[in-house]
Formats: structure tokens, C-alpha cells, sequence
């Protein structure tokens, strides 16, 4: 049998990652004041942005999880599968949806079609990061930590095969099937 060999190279350190979090929360809160907002985290990849970011979010909020797959290994199924759904009602709800990362952004349009029937009085998405090289998806980003190039990448939330989601700084990885 094959034994994998993992390759990985970190390229976001903690402080930098921090640093961006901080600034879109500021950001968000500029643009929701006066407002409440419910933020609803894509599992599992978003559950580390999402907790950072809302600590620096300065207006009334809810917290909401959807979980989805649509990943094995590091490409896409094209099959998006709800695994959770929200425990709340958003109708007439502002909705922030918080998204690990945009690929193919196929995840974020499946996700958005279907909250938008559930209409809530606004929906905007906040990506970790976004990979715009990949990106065929029709809904647009409203606010991005990082753009990355087309490579797979660990940590900060972000997994290969269900690992690696604890690492405080985000990396590359190189995969050696030796
Ligand atoms: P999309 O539908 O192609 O945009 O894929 C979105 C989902 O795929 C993300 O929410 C992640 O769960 C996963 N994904 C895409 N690229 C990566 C990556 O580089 N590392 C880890 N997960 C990824």
C-alpha cells in the first residue's frame, strides 16, 4: 500500500490572520449599526473564523450553524449535502453568512439559493479566504479576509480529510502519494 506523505508549508502566521479578523470586524460593525445581525457559520471549516470574528463585532448578534459537505479529499463532488440546518427562523432577519473558504463557490451559491426562499431582510458573506482563479459561482463576496491562489490549504478551521483543523496558522500542502 501506498503510504501519503503530507508537505505542509505555512504562509499565514497567527498575528497576520488576527490582524485581518480584527479589520473585518470592524468593518461589519460599521456597516450593521443600528442593526442585529445573525451570523450563520458554514461547518465545518468556518467554526474558527467564526468565533474570532464575532468577538470583534460590536453590534446585537444571533449565532447560527449550517453544516454542508461537499468535499473528500482536496477537490470538489459538485454534490452539496446539508448535513445541519439553522435551529432558527430568518425571515426578516439581517443574515451574514461566514464561509472558511470560496473555491468553485458552488458550496456558497447551494447555501444562498436556499436561504434566500427563507427570506431574510438582507444576506451578505464573509469568506476566510476566497480563491478567485476557481470561482464559478453567480453570488459575489461581500467581504474576504485573504485571495489565495489555486492550491489546497490546512489549519484555521480548514481541513484535509477532517485533519489539521486546529493549527493557528494557515499552510499549503503538498501531497506525496510515494
Ligand atoms: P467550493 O464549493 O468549491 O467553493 O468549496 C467550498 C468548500 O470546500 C469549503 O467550504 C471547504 O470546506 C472546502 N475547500 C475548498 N478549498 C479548500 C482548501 O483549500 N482547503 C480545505 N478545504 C477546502
Amino acid at each position: 500500500m501506498k503510504k501519503e506523505e503530507l508537505k505542509i508549508k505555512p504562509f499565514l502566521d497567527e498575528k497576520t490572520i488576527a490582524e485581518k479578523v480584527k479589520e473585518l470586524g470592524k468593518q461589519i460593525s460599521k456597516d450593521y449599526v443600528g442593526k442585529e445581525l445573525v451570523v450563520i457559520g458554514v461547518l465545518k471549516g468556518s467554526f474558527v473564523f467564526l468565533s474570532d470574528l464575532v468577538r470583534h463585532i460590536n453590534v446585537p448578534l444571533d449565532v447560527e450553524f449550517m453544516g454542508v459537505t461537499s468535499y473528500e479529499g482536496t477537490s470538489s463532488t459538485g454534490h452539496v449535502r446539508i448535513t445541519t440546518d439553522l435551529s432558527a427562523d430568518i425571515q426578516g432577519c439581517h443574515v451574514l453568512l461566514v464561509e472558511d473558504i470560496v473555491d468553485t463557490g458552488m458550496t456558497l451559491d447551494y447555501i444562498i439559493n436556499l436561504l434566500k426562499v427563507r427570506a431574510p431582510a438582507s444576506l451578505k458573506v464573509c469568506a476566510f479566504l476566497s480563491k478567485p482563479d476557481a470561482h464559478i459561482m453567480k453570488h459575489k463576496l461581500d467581504y474576504v479576509g485573504f485571495e489565495i491562489t489555486n492550491e489546497f490549504v490546512i489549519g484555521y478551521g480548514l481541513d484535509y480529510n477532517g485533519k489539521y483543523r486546529e493549527l493557528p496558522y494557515v499552510a499549503r500542502v503538498e501531497i506525496n502519494d510515494g
